[in-house]
């Protein structure tokens, strides 16, 4: 969490903190055709008789805050937060799921596309995560939409003895949702779905183009992915997704996201375009997990302090240390020399800085070197000045 907070926050997303529940409304309007609101959503009267239910995503709630508070535009905010899906649980699919994610409202400029697509692959990479694909796709605008609507919904009338009962029920509400059907009846007719960016209408056509160039100039590979829809009713335009090679196909999805031009309308307010991702943190460390990329141990802090006397030169060092913006831990409960030095080690320290009775009486500190265990004691005034100096600060 706190990497991807200075990974955002560089790029000017503030933190927000979403709300647990909303109102019902506010949440059914973001997928009034899709399994997560219609199937998953915790829903609950309070006291007053309100009808509520637990966020199962983090867009719907910014956006309502966005509509509510009006905040200079573009408002581009990051959060991490619980949300609740009354799903299966299995491996990497909650019941309680934790996302950070980002939302830029404001403009439609296709450049804050690439921004935030190029934020969640940086991220990634920041971790170390390499076995991971980025799949992208367009799903227009209003006036493309309706068209290819048109076409999708003959596609799946023609064929409609080839696919599932849920299948085709799901047609008559939203064609699109068909796309996003997992079961084996539905893929071949799937297959042969007219796809959305044969129907772009020219203005979503070159939004689409310059969101493509512009990640291949920062470098950022995708593969197109014409199916690709997404399990919720507000995108428009560029939508993505993070698939894990090291996850299993029904749970590999460990990030994604889009624009939803029309959800600011959706909710009272004039039309205000935006566009965000959310990635789920437990897949994310899953396939971290499942690539060892946190097998070299990262430390927690720069310096352990070991006090043998009675706590108290741990205690102020520990604070004159942060004061001064370095890491340092301590151990407590007056643990041996030895029992210090072990915990030390274990914390990945470069710097112990050791005060025993000798060191008390004389006023010194001894300071060690944990990689080469080379010692120097040194006048308790000059400790930080040598703690900065020995840690290249
Ligand atoms: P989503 O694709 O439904 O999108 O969820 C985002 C991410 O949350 C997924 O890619 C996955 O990593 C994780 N996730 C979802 N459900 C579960 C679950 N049951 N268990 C574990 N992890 C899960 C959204 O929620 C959108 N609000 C993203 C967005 C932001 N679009 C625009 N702005």
């Amino acid at each position: 969490m706190a990497r991807f907070a200075q990974h955002v926050e560089r790029a000017g997303y503030g933190l927000h903190i979403p709300p647990m529940f909303e109102h019902y409304e506010v949440l059914a309007r973001v997928g009034e055709s899709t399994d997560i609101v219609q199937k998953e959503m915790y829903e609950f009267e309070d006291r007053g008789g309100r009808r509520l239910a637990l966020r199962p995503e983090g867009t719907a709630s910014v956006m309502r805050a966005y509509v509510e508070h009006r905040p200079t535009l573009p408002w581009k905010v990051w959060y991490v937060a619980p949300n609740f899906r009354a799903e299966a649980p299995q491996a990497g699919r909650y019941r309680q799921h934790h996302q950070v994610g980002v939302e830029a409202i404001g403009t439609l400029d296709p450049d804050l596309d690439v921004e935030v697509i190029s934020l969640l692959d940086g991220f990634f990479r920041d971790l170390g995560l390499r076995g991971y694909r980025l799949r992208l796709n367009s799903l227009g605008d209003p006036t493309s939409r309706s068209q290819y609507l048109e076409a999708l919904r003959a596609h799946f009338d023609a064929h409609a003895g080839d696919l599932s009962a849920q299948a085709r029920q799901t047609a008559t509400v939203n064609p699109l949702r068909v796309l996003d059907s997992k079961r084996e009846q539905d893929a071949g007719v799937i297959a042969g779905a007219p796809r959305m960016v044969d129907y772009l209408s020219d203005d979503a056509g070159a939004h689409f183009e310059r969101v493509q160039s512009g990640l291949r100039a920062v470098g950022v590979a995708y593969e197109m992915a014409p199916l690709l829809v997404r399990g919720l009713d507000y995108y428009t335009r560029t939508t993505f997704e993070f698939a894990a090679d090291s996850l299993g196909a029904a749970q590999n999805g460990i990030g994604g996201g889009g624009r939803y031009d029309g959800l600011a309308e959706q909710m009272g307010a004039p039309a205000t375009p935006g566009i965000g991702f959310g990635s789920g943190i437990e897949r994310t460390l899953m396939a971290c997990d499942a690539e060892g990329v946190f097998a070299a141990s990262t430390s927690a802090v720069d310096v352990f302090v070991i006090d043998v006397v009675d706590g108290t030169h741990a205690l102020v060092l520990t604070t004159e240390l942060r004061r001064a913006g370095v890491r340092a831990d301590r151990a407590f409960d007056q643990r041996s020399m030895k029992a210090q030095m072990k915990q030390a080690d274990r914390s990945g320290a470069a710097i112990a800085l050791i005060v025993g009775e000798q060191e008390a009486a004389d006023g010194t500190v001894t300071l060690r070197r944990m990689a080469d265990a080379t010692q120097e004691t040194i006048p308790r005034e000059k400790v930080v000045d040598a703690v900065r100096e020995g840690l290249n600060r």
